[in-house]
């Protein structure tokens, strides 16, 4: 992404003529990253037309659902307290979801406005939540006594979601997970079987639209033989998208538990957890508020990427109170203000501390967050207001714009919605904001 200081440069007069998601998109090369293999260059040949529902998508569940569930203590406990393997994978037998929890899953990403899931297919703890034939730690053959993935795809496609498919490189149970990395035979042995597990989820459940690889230690690209690992994919279903953690570029960027725009046009997804942690954490009562997970959105909308937002199911299944409860309520939202973030556009205005933006054509969407009441004042619009409107009520709003401000007067004290109001704003061409030019240029004291 342009640097603040880029965007100044870029919102020169000439700047603004040619709009600025032009001149963004000149800077920043419109194409993908230069592909690498005949398996890379195949895939950006199909890219835009694979990739377009997944833009629109915006916004997707992720799901973290494995035996760490039935322990409470993070995805992450079977490392970082070092338990015995016959320890964890005693855990395994008394796994026991309740069956097609994952409907309830799908209805909540539905309501949530989400139009994607991602599930753990496997962890870096090794279960398998999908029937295999090459182990028997898997959820068939373990406690839950059947197929998770199975009904989790059924349940995804019955509300109309695009269905995901997490997959974990990295694995603590194989034997050779970690000798892989020294021996060779080792590491045939466990590519063989990462590249057939990849390679069932791939034949036993339909089409699937996106493959999400995972911590790929402890091996590099050749070591896991990954553009064979694609080439395979493509094969199987050749309409998939895939990230870039098998270390290959795939077809998008992955920045984690942050926002931030990929360069070079790339398409890009943030994914994020709703507390701190991926996996069921009983104890983890810091839970992100509906107006945070809202801004984040609007945030990754404005700059062109995808939120991926994930829910820790507990041991049966069950989403925890709070993820539905916040859930529910950015749904809610969205079911007034959602095309301002389905439709959104790239966007150049952002410079506010109670507002964010989003744009469509010549419109500029400004979800204020704290509603200061009465007015809301922007700097720096170098374009002119031509009408605004509240979104929640339709009610219209004055406008009073000079060189440097653009004030949006007499509104109500308490904000028309909630947690955040969205004013939109008609302006005469793409809204471009300067804030540089209104501090050198407004007049000073005495001035
Ligand atoms: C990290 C963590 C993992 C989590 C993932 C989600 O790689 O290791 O637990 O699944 O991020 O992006």
């Amino acid at each position: 992404m342009l640097s603040r200081r880029d965007l100044l440069k870029a919102t020169g007069a000439s700047a603004m003529a040619a709009g600025v998601s032009k001149v963004l998109a000149q800077q920043s090369g419109s194409s993908q990253t230069a592909p690498q293999s005949p398996t890379d260059i195949r895939q950006a040949q199909t890219r835009d037309q694979r990739m377009q529902w997944w833009h629109a998508a915006r916004f997707g569940m992720f799901i973290h659902f494995g035996v760490y569930s039935t322990i409470g203590r993070h995805e992450w406990v079977m490392e970082e307290e070092a338990i015995p393997i016959g320890e964890y994978t005693a855990h395994a037998t008394t796994f026991h979801p309740a069956p097609n929890c994952p409907r309830a899953w799908a209805r909540l990403a539905k309501a949530a406005g989400m139009k994607y899931m991602v599930m753990t297919t496997k962890h870096h703890e090794g279960f398998c939540n999908f029937n295999t034939t090459q182990t028997d730690y898997c959820a068939p053959k373990q406690g839950p006594g059947r197929d998770l993935v199975h009904e989790y795809v059924e349940a995804a496609r019955a509300e109309g979601m695009h269905v995901g498919f997490y997959y974990s490189l990295m694995d603590w149970h194989h034997p050779d997970g970690a000798r892989c990395m020294t021996d060779e035979a080792a590491r045939r042995r466990f590519v063989d079987y990462t590249h057939g597990l990849i390679r069932e989820i791939l034949t036993n459940y339909g089409k699937v639209d996106v493959l999400w690889y995972d911590v790929a230690w402890p091996l590099d690209a050749n070591g896991w033989e990954s553009e064979r690992m694609n080439e395979m994919v493509f094969q199987l279903q050749p309409e998939i998208i895939v990230n870039n953690r098998n270390r290959l570029p795939g077809d998008f960027s992955t920045p984690e538990q942050h926002i931030e725009a990929a360069k070079n046009g790339r398409a890009w997804e943030a994914c994020m957890t709703l507390n701190d942690s991926w996996g069921y954490q009983r104890a983890d009562d810091n839970w992100k508020s509906s107006r945070t997970v809202i801004r984040n959105l609007i945030q990754c909308s404005r700059d062109g990427g995808n939120y991926l937002l994930n829910i820790g199911p507990k041991p049966d299944g069950s989403v925890p109170e709070e993820s539905v409860r916040v859930l529910t309520e950015v749904g809610e939202w969205l079911q007034t203000n959602g095309h301002t973030i389905y439709q959104a556009e790239l966007c150049q205005v952002r410079h506010s501390d109670y507002a964010n933006f989003t744009r469509i054509g010549n419109t500029l969407y400004m979800h204020v967050y704290f509603w200061p009441g009465n007015y809301v004042a922007l700097s720096g619009l170098r374009t002119k207001a031509l009408s605004a409107r509240l979104l929640k009520t339709g009610t219209e709003v004055k406008i009073a714009q000079d060189d440097f401000q653009t004030k949006l007067i007499g509104l109500p004290e308490k904000a028309p919605d909630w947690p955040l109001t969205t004013i939109a704003i008609e302006c005469e061409s793409e809204p471009i904001q300067d804030t540089l030019y209104v501090r050198e240029n407004k007049p000073r004291a005495g001035v």
